[in-house]
């Protein structure tokens, strides 16, 4: 009797065993999937930036062709800035669509936190907002980075609508820094602020208060879910302080 309730034990045990690694392999490629469901709301802002990147090249161009010598300078300085932002954009762009190693690795925070800014694809700057980063060189984290990106990009775009909604320029500030026993990296916005009601709720799928009224982007609600299952696999947290009306500040808690 004892070795058949043994033998069952160790059958349960085998079976849990094959679950957990079923569902840790699920959730790896959903946390990949969405990182198609990020580049699509990039998507957007990212052709319009290419816009505005082509269009003075195509102007200087027109402009070097009267054979003006010092214009024939400015066009290929022009064309050479332009080309190069548009380079680091796509490079940023393709990083978020990179499937991790099932590891994490051991980064510099300041270049992840770069190339996330270049793939949200628009400067902050162009809508008024001042951006400030305090990320020391020699600061890394323990990541995976495309997972991170992705992170850091929903933050980012979730930071710049807060600022915009509430109107007249505004500031976000990227803050990493190290905490006992590993790095905190914080987004804080001066936007509208989030509900003090609203503080638990944000982190379900599917809630949103961007309805697409008014002008504003349409939210899908799924951005802060995403945040939070992908730090949580990484064996960090994410955590949210905000006083409605004045801004909000995210916090990113990761081994370093
Ligand atoms: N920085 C912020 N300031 C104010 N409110 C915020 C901020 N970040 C998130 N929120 C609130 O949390 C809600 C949920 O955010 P989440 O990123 O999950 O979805 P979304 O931005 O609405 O849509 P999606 O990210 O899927 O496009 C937002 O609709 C907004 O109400
Ligand atoms: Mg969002």
């Amino acid at each position: 009797m004892t070795s058949v309730t043994a033998q069952r034990s160790s059958q349960i045990h085998e079976e849990l065993e094959r679950l957990t690694q079923e569902n840790d392999a699920l959730r790896r490629q959903l946390r990949h999937a969405q990182s198609l469901a990020t580049v699509g709301t990039v998507t957007g802002m990212i052709v319009h930036e290419f816009n505005n990147i082509l269009t003075p090249i195509i102007n200087y161009a027109h402009l070097a062709a009267s054979g003006d010598a010092e214009m024939v300078k400015k066009a290929i300085t022009r064309a050479a800035e332009g080309g190069q932002r548009a380079v680091d954009i796509c490079k940023a762009l393709l990083g978020l669509l990179h499937e991790d190693a099932a590891e994490p690795l051991t980064l510099p925070l300041a270049e992840l936190v770069q190339q996330s800014l270049l793939a949200t694809g628009r400067n902050l700057a162009k809508d008024g907002i001042t951006l400030t980063v305090d990320v020391a060189a020699d600061l890394t984290v323990r990541a995976r980075p495309s997972e991170l990106k992705q992170v850091l990009v929903n933050l980012l775009l979730n930071a710049r609508a807060a600022v915009r909604t509430k109107g007249m320029g505004g500031s976000v500030m990227i803050t990493g820094s190290r905490q006992a026993g590993g790095v905190r990296i914080s987004i804080e916005d001066s936007g509208i602020g989030i509900a003090p009601e609203l503080l638990e709720l944000i982190w379900e799928p599917l809630f949103t208060t961007k309805t697409g009224q008014d002008g504003q982007e349409r939210g899908s609600g799924l951005g802060l879910p995403l945040c939070r299952e992908i730090v949580g696999a990484m064996d960090g947290k994410i955590t949210v302080e905000s006083v409605q009306g004045q801004g909000a500040t995210f916090h990113v808690w990761l081994p370093e």
